[in-house]
């Protein structure tokens, strides 16, 4: 199972997709489900809902024991290991896998729109926000069967605009419950079905609506289509086209 494309990123250099559902705007609602697609070989991988590391909640994921997936909540002030916060529920949904290629991890986060220090598309859920993803393509956790293992820096962070207006789902209450024995077939681990990013990697051209416009290293467009400017969300990593001249 792959999440709405629309708020879906895909990174064919790092081989890893991140994916975010919201529940309808109302009734007003605290949470949503992350899904994130890395490669089995990979130590850990990790994504921050705040689109920076300090003050942002985390979530370091990584398989153990063959087939299982660890996630839980963190957060950190500082550029040093992030630790277990209170507050966040995290569920990870029988829909996710592990393969011999990738880890498929699709969790539900509950109490997980306002964390310390910040907030899922700073308070708007109909706006847009910038989450991050790391990865340790190299180095695995310390002790991958305790949630609360240590782990060393990441050697991989990118950012990607989502648009929270588009990432709100009349199907959310089927994803939370997606694989439970209803759904037929099983989930689809590979990250080859993605139709579409919200990063928009496009070479040429000026970008689309929260497409990235800018940042270290990009190599992509830095113009906005007509309507659109570019502003610097997450500086100095990641310029984003909003609405607006
Ligand atoms: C879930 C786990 C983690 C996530 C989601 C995460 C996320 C990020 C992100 C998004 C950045 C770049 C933006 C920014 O500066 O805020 C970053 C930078 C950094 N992180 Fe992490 N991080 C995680 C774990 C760790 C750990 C365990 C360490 C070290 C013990 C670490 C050390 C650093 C350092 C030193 C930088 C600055 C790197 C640079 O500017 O080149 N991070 N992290």
């Amino acid at each position: 199972m792959m999440l709405d494309a629309r708020s879906t990123s895909q990174d064919p250099a790092e081989d890893m997709t991140i994916g975010l559902v919201l529940p309808p705007l109302s009734p007003p609602s605290d949470e949503y489900i992350v899904q994130v697609v890395f490669p089995v070989s990979y130590g850990w991988a990790g994504v921050s809902m705040g689109g920076q590391m300090a003050n942002s909640l985390l979530f370091p994921l990584w398989a153990y024991d063959t087939n299982k997936i660890m996630v839980g909540p963190r957060w950190t002030d500082d550029y040093i290991l992030p630790t277990a916060c209170a507050g966040p529920t995290v569920t990870l949904l029988p829909s996710s896998t592990v393969n011999s290629t990738h880890v498929n991890a699709i969790f539900r986060c509950q109490n997980c729109t306002v964390w310390e220090g910040g907030s899922l598309g700073s308070g708007n859920l109909n706006g847009t926000a910038v989450l991050a993803y790391v990865a340790s393509s190299t180095t695995g956790v310390e002790d991958p069967s305790d949630i609360n293992s240590s782990f060393q820096e990441h050697d991989y962070f990118n950012f990607f605009g989502v648009d929270l207006s588009a990432a709100h789902s009349s199907s959310y209450s089927q994803y939370v419950g997606g694989g439970s024995g209803t759904t037929t077939g099983a989930p689809s681990p590979s990250t080859s079905s993605v139709p579409s990013s919200t990063t928009s990697n496009a070479p040429t051209g000026a970008q689309s609506a929260y497409g990235q416009c800018g940042g270290t290293g990009w190599a992509g467009p830095i113009t906005c289509a007509s309507g659109l400017k570019c502003v610097a969300v997450s500086p100095p990593y990641y310029s984003q086209c909003q609405p607006g001249n």
